[in-house]
């Protein structure tokens, strides 16, 4: 028998995988809009569970590398971090009575790049700091925008 364990919080029939297809191909066409449409369109992105797992497999790698030391893994999934919660905060920029979701947004990228900070001068201990900020700051967010 299977032990449940905290990661299991969805049975893995309730995750539609094949669901990512379409979402690509959506977000392969509105790259394309915004080559032609330019600057209008942001590159803002909406914080559904698939991106949102992804999100949570990339700081966990990010807590992992930290702790391990590993400088070039953990770069990148910081820079990652950085990047998606910067497209989630123009996503809620752009909706009205969202102000607080940008913030939350802004917040957890900010964390990123402090770590990013931390990491560029080879400090760990302070990188290590920034994360907890970072894991701390999901579940802000989620206390306001995430419904179970
Ligand atoms: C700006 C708001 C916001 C922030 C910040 C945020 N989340 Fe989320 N998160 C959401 C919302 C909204 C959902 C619900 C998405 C859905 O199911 O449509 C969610 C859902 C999730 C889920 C459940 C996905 C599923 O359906 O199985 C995980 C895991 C998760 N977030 C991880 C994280 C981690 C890790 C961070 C921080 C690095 C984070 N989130 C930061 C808004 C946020």
């Amino acid at each position: 028998m299977r032990q449940a364990t905290p990661d299991d919080h969805r049975p893995s029939a309730a995750r539609p995988r094949r669901a990512a297809t379409p979402t690509l191909i959506a977000a392969a066409a509105l790259a394309c809009l915004a080559l032609i449409a330019g600057p209008v369109l942001s590159a803002a992105v909406e914080p559904d569970g698939d991106l949102m797992r992804s999100i949570d497999d990339t700081t966990k790698g990010l807590d992992s590398s930290v702790s391990q030391h590993d400088l070039a893994a953990a770069t990148q999934q910081a820079q990652e971090l950085a990047a998606v919660f910067s497209q989630i905060s123009e996503h809620y920029a752009a909706q009205p009575d969202h102000a607080d979701a940008v913030d939350f947004s802004r917040k957890t990228r900010q964390f990123a790049e402090q770590a990013l900070q931390s990491l560029k001068s080879g400090d760990f201990d302070a990188a290590s700091g920034h994360v907890l900020n970072l894991t701390r700051s999901c579940k802000a967010c989620h206390q306001v925008y995430k419904k179970d």
